[in-house]
């Protein structure tokens, strides 16, 4: 009987901006002189028969209940935003109506996708700090204070002397120390370099640092480890290589590069550079070297993105421009 009614009111609570407003359209409808006690006063009860009455009656009433409820149910969700308390009953984690159900970032959907394979080889998942001593992020690592490698890398240094992690290298020592050997462990995260901004240079990026110790270990299960990786996130049989490369935590140190087709050519493509830890960085670590051994990598999380995904300028990722993550769906 009040469909129409009911739809104004609707239409009326989901414009308003603020309390003031919530507080007019109780009193348009609900106050002394609102809309339901005009409805009331001007229907002709006496002009009725007893089943128009009671028809008259239920439509009222449920009409007055959707009403009160609707204001309520306004009001709960202003005091929350007045108050930036959640009500009892409130539920934050539901999608905003302002902008819809959101989507996980991509470099979160390939960092949870590269964590889950090396759960299933038996790795642990390890978080670290962003901020971090100078030792972690250079000394523990054989970055000696006139090393050459201490210039590779333009640093933010805080003001008590910390650092910007500038790799997630930094994170090996404190690992060895807390967790000891036998040792698989890998931890992603984010990294900090001073550098000027292009397509394929950001200040902040993301790493994946991984190491495997133990006794006997070699540059085979190096490859092996990698290999597994590579199939699983590109869902083929990969082919991988090994040249050398220069990093002071790791003796040898290599390049890792896979084979991919671009086009109708195939092409071998640098991914991420690793090696067999260097004898220092153990003992550094509290390790004896004699006894076990070890092989580390420190794989470019945002640049493994960006080759799964096919995006060309690595600025985008820490844009928040939503039209770029809505294109990645939720999928893990
Ligand atoms: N930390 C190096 C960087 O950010 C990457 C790296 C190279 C990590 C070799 C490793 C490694 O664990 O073995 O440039």
């Amino acid at each position: 009987m009040f469909d129409a009614e009911l739809e104004k009111f609707r239409s009326a609570l989901s414009g308003i901006c603020d309390l003031k407003e919530l507080e007019d359209i109780k009193r348009a409808y609900l106050g002394r002189t609102g809309m339901l006690n005009e409805i009331r006063k001007n229907t002709d009860m006496r002009g009725l028969d007893d089943a128009g009455r009671r028809q008259f009656g239920e439509s009222f009433n449920s009409f007055k209940r959707a009403v009160e409820s609707g204001i309520e149910a306004a009001r709960v969700e202003f005091s929350v935003s007045l108050t930036g308390e959640a009500p009892l009953g409130f539920d934050p984690t539901l999608p905003s109506r302002e902008f819809g159900l959101g989507a996980i970032h991509p470099i979160s959907l390939t960092q949870l996708e590269v964590e889950d394979i090396f759960r299933g080889m038996g790795f642990q998942v390890v978080t670290g700090d962003e901020a971090v001593t100078e030792y972690e992020n250079f000394d523990a690592v054989n970055v000696q204070g006139d090393h050459p490698a201490r210039d590779m890398q333009d640093t933010f240094w805080l003001e008590n002397g910390m650092v910007l992690r500038t790799h997630t290298s930094a994170m090996q020592n404190r690992a060895m120390k807390t967790l000891g050997v036998p040792l698989r462990a890998i931890f992603p995260g984010r990294c900090f370099r001073n550098e000027a901004t292009d397509q394929t240079h950001e200040n902040t990026f993301y790493q994946l640092e991984g190491m495997m110790i133990d006794e006997k270990i070699n540059v085979a299960h190096l490859i092996g480890v990698m290999k597994e990786l590579l199939d699983k996130v590109f869902q083929r049989d990969i082919k991988v290589r090994l040249r050398p490369g220069f990093f002071p935590f790791v003796e040898p140190g290599f390049e890792l590069d896979f084979k991919t087709r671009i086009g109708n050519s195939e092409r071998w493509m640098e991914l991420m550079p690793c090696g067999m830890m260097h004898p220092e960085v153990l003992r550094e670590g509290g390790v004896d070297p004699q006894k076990y051994s070890g092989f580390a990598f420190g794989l470019g999380l945002t640049r493994l993105a960006m080759l799964k995904y096919g995006i060309p300028d690595v600025r985008l990722f820490n844009k928040c421009d939503l039209r770029v993550n809505a294109q990645f769906t939720a999928s893990v």
